[in-house]
C-alpha cells in the first residue's frame, strides 16, 4: 500500500485515529487464531461517513479492507493476510436506543456484548446467544460470524436477533437491510446474508436486534460418567423426553483435569461431565431439574449435583469458560489451539463423533480435549499441539483432516459457530463444494475489486498451517515471507 493511501486515510479520520507505528500494525496483525500478518494501516474511524470514505478510496487503490471488532475470532477472521487497511470499529460503542416497548434496540458494532447484556437486564431483557466470549466480543463481530455458544439450544444464534443491519458495501455505498418490525417479508433478506459473511461484503455500521425476556430462575447439575461415550447419549435422551434446557456442556477427562489443575474448579474427576442448565418460572425449572437428573442417572451418571444457587452456577459457568485457557497448562510443552475448532453434529451423532475424535487423536500421536454446546451438537476440540515442532503441527493437520472427515460422513459441519476464515476454509470448501460458486457469484457482484477482506473463506487456497504466529520451522508460507498467500 502506498503512502498517500495512508495519508488520505488520516485526513478522512483526523489526527490520532490513524497509525502506521510498527508496533500498532504487529499488535493489530492478531486475532484469537493461529494465524499472524501485519497490515499496512490501523485506522479507527468513528463514523459511518468515514467508513465509506475510506472504502471508497480503499476501491479505487484496490487496498484490501478488514474489519475488526475485539479480536476474539479464532479462525484468523481479521488477520489481514494480503495486507491493507485494518478497520477497528471499537470505538463505535454506542447503545442508540433501547426500545423494549418494541422489542428492540438499536447498537453500534463495537458495543461489547455483556455490556448490551447489562443494559438489557435493567429492564428484564437479555440478548441471549452467550458466547464464551462475551467480556470482549463485539456485536459486530458477532453478526459477522454469527456467534453463538452454550444456550443457542434454547435461544438461537446471532442471526435470530438480527432485524436489520446498517452496511457499508465495498464501493462505499451505505445501505439499510431490515426493519424495526419483528415481520418482514418484503424482499431479499439481505440481513441474513451479511450475517456470517465475515466481513467478505461490507461493514455493519448499525444493528437493529430484537430482545429476549430475561427469565426469571435457572438451575444447573453436573452430572459425572464414566464413559464420554455415555455422556454423549445422555444429552439426547434429555432432547429426546421432549426437554429443552437452556444449556448442556459436555466435558471429557483432558478439559476436566485442565481446569480442575489450573483453577482448582473441583469438578468431579471422572471419563465426562454434563453441565446442564434449565432456566424459566421457578416452579417449571424446579421440575424440569427433577426430569433431567432423572433422564441422567437412567442414562449412567454415577452423580449428580443441582443447584439453583447463583454463586454455584457461576462458578460452574467459569470453570467452564476456562477451558481453553486451562488447556495451554495441561503439559508444559503445549500451547492449546484453535483446529478443527467447533464442528457440529446432529444431537445424536455425539457419542460417535466423540468417541471418534478420540481415536484419530490418538492415531496421530495428538492429545485432544473435547468439550462443548452439546445440547445443540456443537463440540469444541483443541489441539494440544508443540508451537516449534514441525511434526506436532503437521500431525495436528493430519487428524484436522480426519475429524471433519467423521463431522461430514455424520451429516454435521465443521463450523458451528466460530466460522470459517483461513482455519476452516479447505474444510468449508469440502463441505459447501456445490454453493462454492454461488458464493463467490454474490462477492464478485458486490465486491468487483475483492476488497473485503480478501483471501479468506471459498478464496482460501493451501494448508491452514500458514501465517502462523507461532516461530515454527516449516516450510509452508508464513510472516516470515512477506509475499507468500497461503498456498
Ligand atoms: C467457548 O465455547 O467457550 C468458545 O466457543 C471458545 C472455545 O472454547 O472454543
Ligand atoms: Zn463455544
Amino acid at each position: 500500500m502506498n503512502k498517500e493511501v495512508a495519508e488520505e486515510i488520516g485526513r478522512i479520520v483526523g489526527k490520532g485515529r490513524c497509525s502506521t507505528d510498527i508496533a500498532d500494525l504487529y499488535v493489530y496483525g492478531f486475532d484469537a487464531s493461529i494465524h499472524h500478518k501485519t497490515p499496512d494501516v490501523v485506522v479507527r474511524p468513528s463514523t459511518v461517513e468515514q467508513i465509506s470514505e475510506i472504502v471508497k478510496l480503499a476501491n479505487r487503490t484496490l487496498t484490501p479492507v478488514i474489519p475488526r471488532g475485539a479480536g476474539t475470532a479464532m479462525c484468523g477472521h481479521s488477520v489481514p493476510v494480503r495486507g491493507g487497511i485494518i478497520l477497528d470499529l471499537t470505538g463505535m460503542n454506542k447503545i442508540k436506543q433501547m426500545r423494549v416497548e418494541d422489542l428492540y434496540c438499536v447498537v453500534e458494532p463495537g458495543v461489547i456484548y455483556d455490556a448490551l447484556n447489562a443494559e438489557l437486564e435493567k429492564h428484564g431483557f437479555w440478548f441471549p446467544t452467550t458466547p464464551g466470549s462475551a467480556e470482549a466480543c463485539t456485536i459486530g463481530g458477532m453478526i459477522a460470524t454469527n456467534a453463538s455458544g452454550m444456550r443457542a439450544i434454547k435461544y438461537g444464534a446471532t442471526r435470530d436477533y438480527v432485524l436489520g443491519l446498517e452496511v457499508v458495501l465495498p464501493t462505499g455505498e451505505v445501505i439499510h437491510t431490515g426493519t424495526r418490525t419483528l415481520k418482514n417479508a418484503s424482499g431479499y433478506q439481505l440481513d441474513r446474508l451479511m450475517v456470517g459473511a465475515e466481513g467478505t461484503l461490507g461493514i455493519i455500521t448499525e444493528a437493529i436486534l430484537r430482545l429476549a425476556v430475561k427469565p426469571k430462575a435457572s438451575a444447573m447439575t453436573v452430572a459425572a460418567f464414566n464413559s464420554l461415550v455415555e455422556a454423549g447419549k445422555c444429552v439426547s435422551n434429555i432432547i429426546a423426553k421432549p426437554l429443552l434446557p437452556s444449556a448442556i456442556e459436555l466435558m471429557d477427562s483432558v478439559t476436566i483435569k485442565a481446569v480442575n489443575k489450573c483453577m482448582n474448579a473441583g469438578l468431579p474427576d471422572c471419563e465426562a461431565i454434563c453441565m446442564i442448565e434449565v432456566d424459566g418460572h421457578p416452579a417449571s425449572v424446579e421440575e424440569e431439574m427433577c426430569t433431567v437428573e432423572d433422564i441422567c442417572r437412567k442414562s449412567g451418571s454415577i452423580s449428580t449435583q443441582a443447584s439453583s444457587d447463583k454463586k454455584k452456577i457461576s462458578e460452574w459457568t467459569q470453570a467452564r469458560k476456562a477451558i481453553m485457557p486451562s488447556l495451554s497448562r495441561y503439559g508444559e510443552k503445549f500451547v492449546s489451539v484453535a483446529l478443527a475448532d467447533d464442528m457440529s453434529v446432529p444431537i445424536s451423532r455425539i457419542p460417535e463423533a466423540v468417541e471418534a475424535f478420540h481415536k484419530i487423536a490418538e492415531e496421530n500421536g495428538v492429545i485432544v480435549g473435547t468439550y462443548g454446546h452439546s445440547a445443540d451438537g456443537n463440540l469444541h476440540t483443541k489441539m494440544l499441539v508443540e508451537p516449534y515442532s514441525d511434526e506436532s503441527w503437521k500431525a495436528g493437520e493430519r487428524a484436522v483432516g480426519q475429524i471433519y472427515d467423521k463431522v461430514l460422513e455424520l451429516g454435521g459441519t465443521v463450523t458451528g459457530e466460530h466460522g470459517v476464515s483461513i482455519t476452516k476454509a479447505p474444510y468449508m470448501q469440502k463441505e459447501r463444494h456445490d454453493s462454492l460458486g454461488t458464493m463467490r457469484a454474490i462477492k464478485k457482484a458486490l465486491d468487483p475489486n475483492d476488497i473485503m477482506n480478501p483471501g479468506k473463506m471459498f478464496d482460501w487456497q493451501g494448508s491452514i498451517i500458514s501465517h502462523l504466529r507461532y516461530p515454527a520451522f516449516l516450510d509452508q508460507p508464513c510472516e516470515r515471507n512477506d509475499s507468500c498467500e497461503g498456498s
